[in-house]
């Protein structure tokens, strides 16, 4: 009787350690390679360049794979319960890191039908993370970055996004990695603050820096980055003038566009009502949302509705009778906002807006009720979670206290040990020397 062999792989970007894998597993029986879907490869590292559909298709045609089916999970005891497999072949360069735990679950559920796990030894000098590394210093395309957005918010249920004001801090977002007990963590993306932009220019948050300034940041970020943009659009202005923002955001490669329901000048919400701030109608602000969407170009854009009666003071039923007609207006999504120290306001919105029929994309952005962590926000809903200036707000005090220190002491000595050595600046952005 033929051996059946289980493969579990995500299977991206197809190289040469994955053919080794797949020739040792063929020659032990019937090959099945569980194919690992989007929202699997996703919890647990990045999303892939390939979708499903096409990694399958790939895999499909490789010599002695039999048949492909779909992996839902990191773990594998689903497939393997069902399959009850003779064989698990795998890399061997799963016995540390995030994938350890798998592992074990692996040898542990074949033990059951006395099924073995056999490693193949890692092929050096080749992996899917070194090609990422190598396709990101080639860069991406508007397109390719546009679309990610859409299929990041498919394959996961929580997105992260950090403000950008420079790129600089572009970079911070597109290389800062953490391994945690839960897998790699990193940014998915960036946030085009006006108030980080705004500050960063010395300028108010009014809309006083114009959008050509505002874009000449975004291109900055964009010639040295990869990850998908979401853009501070403000009021979106005048409906005549946002829908030429919506087709500049979209050549640029931008996915997303966020606009507050508020009119005439703009404070920052932050404010409260501490500020006159004047909310704009329904109807106006859908026909901003309307003149948008007919503007855009591809089907990716993205148009996101701000809602400020939370800010304003007008409370749930105000902010939810918004989202229903900002939605039926053709939002692809809804940011709500709050200057609570607490999250109850913006857990009990969510509560109300989940049973929206017509809901979409829910984007929060926890810059005051800053104790609550993204696992309480993704379990109520919130797709999208905006840390929207914390990189300035940062950067600020640290490089106010370096001017103060050098004027107390008349040299820089003192404040030495809290900057970033000479040879580290020196070798921070690649190619200089
Ligand atoms: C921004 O970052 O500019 C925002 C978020 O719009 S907030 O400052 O909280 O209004
Ligand atoms: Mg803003």
């Amino acid at each position: 009787m033929t051996n059946e062999v289980y493969v579990g792989m995500s299977a991206d970007l197809v190289h040469p350690g994955h053919l080794n894998i797949l020739k040792k597993a063929a020659k032990l029986g019937r090959v099945t390679v569980g194919l690992l879907t989007d929202q699997a490869i996703a919890s647990y590292k990045r999303v892939p360049f390939m979708d499903f559909e096409q990694r399958k298709q790939v895999i499909e045609s490789i010599k002695g794979v039999e048949s492909v089916i779909a992996q839902t999970t990191l773990d594998y005891s689903t497939n393997l319960k069902q399959l009850k497999p003779d064989y698990v072949v795998h890399g061997d360069d799963w016995r540390e890191g995030v994938q350890q735990k798998t592992r074990q679950k692996v040898i542990d559920c074949l033990a059951q039908w006395g099924g073995e796990l056999v490693e193949v030894s890692y092929t050096q000098g080749i992996s899917s993370t070194q090609l990422h590394q190598a396709m990101k210093e080639i860069g991406t395309t508007p397109q390719v970055r546009l679309r990610s957005l859409k299929r990041l918010l498919a394959a996961k249920p929580l997105v992260r996004f950090l403000d950008i004001h420079n790129a600089l801090s572009g970079l911070i977002i597109e290389n800062t990695r953490v391994e945690t007990p839960q897998g790699i963590q990193e940014f998915d993306g960036m946030w085009g603050s006006s108030l980080t932009d705004s500050t960063a220019k010395g300028k108010p948050d009014i809309e006083a820096v114009d959008v050509s300034s505002r874009m000449s940041t975004l291109n900055e970020v964009l010639e040295v980055t990869t990850k998908p943009i979401i853009y501070d659009g403000d009021t979106g202005g005048k409906t005549e003038h946002f829908v030429f923002t919506v087709k500049t955001l979209e050549r640029l490669g931008v996915s997303a566009v966020i606009i507050e329901d508020k009119t005439g000048l703009k404070k920052n919400s932050l404010f409260g009502t501490d500020v006159a701030q004047t909310q704009d109608s329904i109807e106006n602000f859908s026909l901003k949302i309307q003149a948008g969407k007919a503007a855009q170009a591809t089907d990716d854009f993205m148009i996101i509705a701000r809602i400020e009666s939370l800010i304003l003071g007008q409370g749930i039923e105000h902010a939810l009778e918004r989202a229903k007609a900002f939605i039926e207006a053709g939002a692809d999504g809804i940011m709500i906002h709050s200057r609570e120290k607490s999250s109850d306001e913006i857990f009990e919105f969510c509560e109300r807006y989940s049973q929206l029929e017509n809901k979409k994309t829910l984007v929060a952005v926890p810059s005051s009720y800053n104790s609550v962590y993204e696992s309480q926000l993704r379990d109520k809903g919130v797709n999208v979670v905006i840390y929207a200036n914390q990189l300035l707000r940062s950067a600020y005090p640290a490089m106010v206290n370096t001017a103060q220190s050098i004027l107390q002491h008349g040299r820089s000595a003192e404040v030495d040990q809290q900057m970033m050595p000479i040879k580290q600046i020196l070798e921070l952005i690649p190619g200089g020397k």
